[in-house]
């Protein structure tokens, strides 16, 4: 079989890949430069004043990445099997819940969720049942 034809094809995966990718790499692009999230809440400098550093329930990079797969199995294993102790990765116990869990620390919603799930354009349903947390205007300094 003669294979003169692999160029023409490879470039034009090439293509297909760039043309398929593009809209995801562009919105990132963005996103990085005007990122801005805020993690210095009341509940989180609490929390390093006593642990001597900041943390999240997961290490940062999987929280960025995973952190709705990692929801998802939290409502799982309250609702279905009424489970609320999380042991992470390093060993430590948290509590299962988006409100008292997540929003206790990001209470901060807008100046964290909302920033970043505004600018990768997602726009996650929870809050047609779950309670916001109140926003303290001193946090958006
Ligand atoms: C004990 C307080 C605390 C709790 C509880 C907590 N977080 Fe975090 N979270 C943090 C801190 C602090 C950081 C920044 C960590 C760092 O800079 O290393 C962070 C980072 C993150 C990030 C990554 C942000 C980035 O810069 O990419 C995401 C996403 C996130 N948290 C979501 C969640 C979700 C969802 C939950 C509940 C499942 C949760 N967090 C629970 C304190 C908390
Ligand atoms: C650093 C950016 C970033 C931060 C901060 C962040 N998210 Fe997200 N979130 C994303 C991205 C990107 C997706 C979409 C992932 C996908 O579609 O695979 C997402 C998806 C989700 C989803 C799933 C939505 C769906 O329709 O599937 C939930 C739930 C969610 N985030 C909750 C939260 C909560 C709660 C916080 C704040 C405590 C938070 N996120 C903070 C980037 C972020
Ligand atoms: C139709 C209403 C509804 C929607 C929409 C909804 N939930 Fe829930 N969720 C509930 C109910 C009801 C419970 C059970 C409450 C309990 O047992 O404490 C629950 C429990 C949970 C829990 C565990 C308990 C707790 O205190 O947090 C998590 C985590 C959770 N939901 C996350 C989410 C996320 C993330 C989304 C968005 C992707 C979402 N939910 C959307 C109704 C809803």
């Amino acid at each position: 079989m003669k294979i003169y034809n692999k160029g023409p094809v490879f470039l034009g995966i090439v293509i297909f890949l760039a043309l398929a990718l593009f809209p995801f790499y562009n919105n990132f692009g963005k996103a990085n430069k005007k990122l801005d999230i805020k993690t210095d809440t009341p509940a989180i400098l609490e929390y390093e004043k006593v642990n001597g550093k900041k943390e999240c329930v997961e290490p940062k990079a999987y929280m960025r990445g995973e952190h709705m797969v990692l929801i998802n199995n939290w409502r799982d294993a309250v609702v279905r099997d009424d489970n609320r102790g999380y042991l992470s990765s390093t060993g430590k116990r948290w509590n299962m819940s988006l409100q008292n869990g997540c929003m206790q620390c990001h209470s901060n919603k807008k100046k964290f969720c909302d920033e970043c799930h505004n600018y990768m354009a997602v726009k996650p349903f929870c809050w047609d049942c779950h309670i916001q947390p109140v926003e303290k205007e001193e946090t958006q300094s």
